[in-house]
């Protein structure tokens, strides 16, 4: 979920859904905000997205304070009486809430037994609880402070109370939140994004912190009252990068930036000498340590399993890649020394950020790959490595995931000179090859339109096999697809068919094969023999010197390390192309969020 706050001296309707727009990537299934003028609180809301939340928006209501909320269901379904704002039961408080309140059942039974509730969210308990304690309490202030003590979990909160038009009451525990600053006004944002629009200058909030926002005074404390210091930062995002241009879709822009996104990603970690750098601590404490964890969620995860073999392979350190949703409570036995990597886009994703938190209270290191700068994984790791890949707006992933393999793949070359390990390959060199071979394979697009057509038209499930690096770009792949055009996709080794899956394949059942390491190549051809016999639509996508008759598409040659940043061009465009096909939204697909900022 996405919050946003305004308080100023124009009208805020519009900035609210502006800002509402921005962050529908944290999640898009109901809508709402608040304003509120000399007439009282005035509360919208809607289930679907901010377009369907702007149809009922009563444009002659003018007021120049508000909130508000997009949502990503985890308490009670999406619908209009489930969705953001919520308020209590006399309306004179009402509330916005990013995060998940674990206590709220018990909080319910102990504090609030004889309310009736509207929602079946866990967010009504927290603008109930703040309504009770002010008839108790000596100001709004002091009912909030009281409320936010009980809380436990994740919170980004804003608070309006119709007695008191102005102030916005914020407060943030684990879920991010940034207070942005203007001369007349001062807003809310969950993300910085949201609110470029008006401003560049941004306060960073910490955990169990509590702000009294009005138009020309912001002041944080925490929760024992004291108040804190904060200097402001500038956020150094155009408000350009996270337009889509003449694009139909993000995903599309997003998957032909690639090629600009790897030149950058190499200038970005390139001295003028042509070396590749990384700072030196990163390097000493990859050295220092005897094994890698890498943790991560979704196609991160994915990236991470390439990573590790970039890793292994060029700088010799056992490297194990985890689900984070996993880690975190089934956590293996660990080495002597263990240094962690996070890989993110976002860098907000709970199930990362909760195996952190772990991580740092038993005193170990922890590295962050993230494409955004200042969020909550990157400030709260020892070290921080940035994908330099420019706003993603899709909620599938394409340009991070090349970016995390790209950087992945400097990491390891930089830290294996640390060590004395000859790399065996020029990184910045087959990178060049390697954004050139994309800038290619984004020139042919139409063939895997063509492919999507042929493969993908009528069927509900199909399958994508690989060896190897191969095998991991399959499990991306197969999740690219089935994200996006709700075709059920599953990845699988292509040795491990035969053990159970190939009882699936059926007269027509499309299987995409990747053919890109030499030596699997035959084996892997083996696999697809084993299930075009039996009926299998096959479509083998080989490299440039290992294809063979019959092969459908034939990638232009790189580094056979590196194979996997071209090879999910062609998936990622066949994903693109059968979700668009079947008239689905591309950028937004049901039931997921871009950033899951819950566990
Ligand atoms: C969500 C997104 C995925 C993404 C995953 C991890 O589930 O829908 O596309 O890969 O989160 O996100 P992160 O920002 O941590 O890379």
């Amino acid at each position: 979920c996405g919050i946003v706050g305004y308080i100023g001296t124009n009208d805020t309707k519009e900035i609210l859904l502006k800002g509402l727009e921005k962050l529908e990537y944290r999640g898009y299934d109901s809508a709402g905000i608040a304003v509120i003028n000399e007439n009282g609180v005035h509360v919208f809301k809607e289930k679907g997205r901010i377009a369907d939340l702007r149809d009922i928006v009563d444009e002659s209501v003018h007021a120049e304070v508000g909130i508000g909320h997009t949502r990503w269901a985890t308490h009670g379904k999406p619908s209009k009486v489930n969705a953001h704002p919520h308020q209590s039961t006399s309306e004179r408080f009402t509330l916005v809430h990013n995060g998940v309140i674990e206590n709220y059942e018990q909080l319910k039974e102990a504090y609030l037994a004889d309310v009736s509730f509207v929602s079946d969210t866990d967010t009504e308990v927290i603008v109930q609880l703040v309504e009770k304690f002010a008839a108790e309490e000596a100001s709004v202030q002091e009912a909030f402070r009281k409320t936010l003590k009980l809380l436990e979990g994740s919170y980004a909160l804003a608070l309006l109370d119709s007695e008191n038009a102005d102030v916005i009451y914020v407060a943030k525990n684990k879920s991010p939140l940034l207070v942005g600053l203007g001369d007349t006004f001062n807003v809310v944002a969950s993300d910085a994004m949201a609110m470029l629009q008006v401003t560049k200058q941004f306060l960073e909030l910490m955990d169990q912190e509590m702000v009294i926002v009005t138009r020309n005074e912001v002041v944080i404390s925490n929760l024992a009252g004291e108040v804190m210091e904060r200097t402001p930062f500038t956020a150094e995002l155009d408000a350009s990068d996270i337009e889509k241009g003449t694009y139909q879709h993000y995903m599309l822009k997003e998957i032909e930036e690639q090629p600009l996104v790897i030149r950058k990603v190499i200038q970005q970690y390139q001295e003028e000498n042509g070396q590749l750098v990384i700072d030196p601590s990163i390097v000493e404490a990859l050295n220092e340590a005897d094994r890698l964890y890498i943790v991560a969620a979704g196609t991160s995860y994915h990236a991470g399993l390439i990573g590790k073999q970039f890793i292994e392979t060029m700088a010799k350190i056992p490297t194990e890649v985890h689900l984070a949703s996993e880690f975190g409570y089934n956590m293996p036995l660990l080495s002597e020394k263990p240094l962690f990597i996070f890989i993110s886009q976002s860098g907000e994703t709970a199930d990362s950020r909760a195996v952190l938190v772990q991580v740092k209270k038993l005193g170990y290191k922890a590295l962050t790959l993230t494409n955004v700068p200042g969020s909550t994984l990157s400030r709260e790791a020892d070290y921080t490595l940035l994908l330099h890949a420019g706003p993603e707006i899709a909620v599938a992933s394409t340009k991070a995931y090349t970016a995390q393999l790209a950087v992945l793949a400097i990491l390891a070359e930089v830290t294996a000179k640390g060590r004395n390990v000859d790399a065996e390959i020029d990184i910045a060199h087959e990178l060049a090859i390697v954004a050139n071979a994309m800038e290619e394979l984004c020139d042919g697009k139409d063939e895997f339109e063509q492919i999507a057509r042929d493969y993908l038209t009528v069927s509900r499930n199909s399958f994508f096999i690989g060896r190897s690096l191969d095998y991991a770009v399959c499990l991306e792949a197969a999740l690219k697809l089935k994200e996006i055009s709700y075709i059920q996709a599953e990845g699988f080794a292509g040795g491990e068919l035969k053990h159970g899956p190939i009882a699936l394949i059926e007269d027509g059942t499309p299987v995409f094969a990747l053919a890109t390491q030499e030596n699997v190549n035959l084996n892997l051809r083996g696999n697809v023999k084993e299930v075009a016999a039996r009926g299998a639509n096959t479509c083998i996508i080989s490299m440039k010197g290992l294809e063979m008759n019959g092969d459908r598409f034939v990638l232009p040659e790189v580094h056979e390390i590196l194979t996997p940043l071209i090879s999910v061009l062609p998936m990622q465009y066949i994903s693109y192309y059968a979700a668009l096909h079947r008239g689905c939204d591309v950028d937004k697909p049901r039931n997921l969020a871009k950033s899951v900022t819950v566990e």
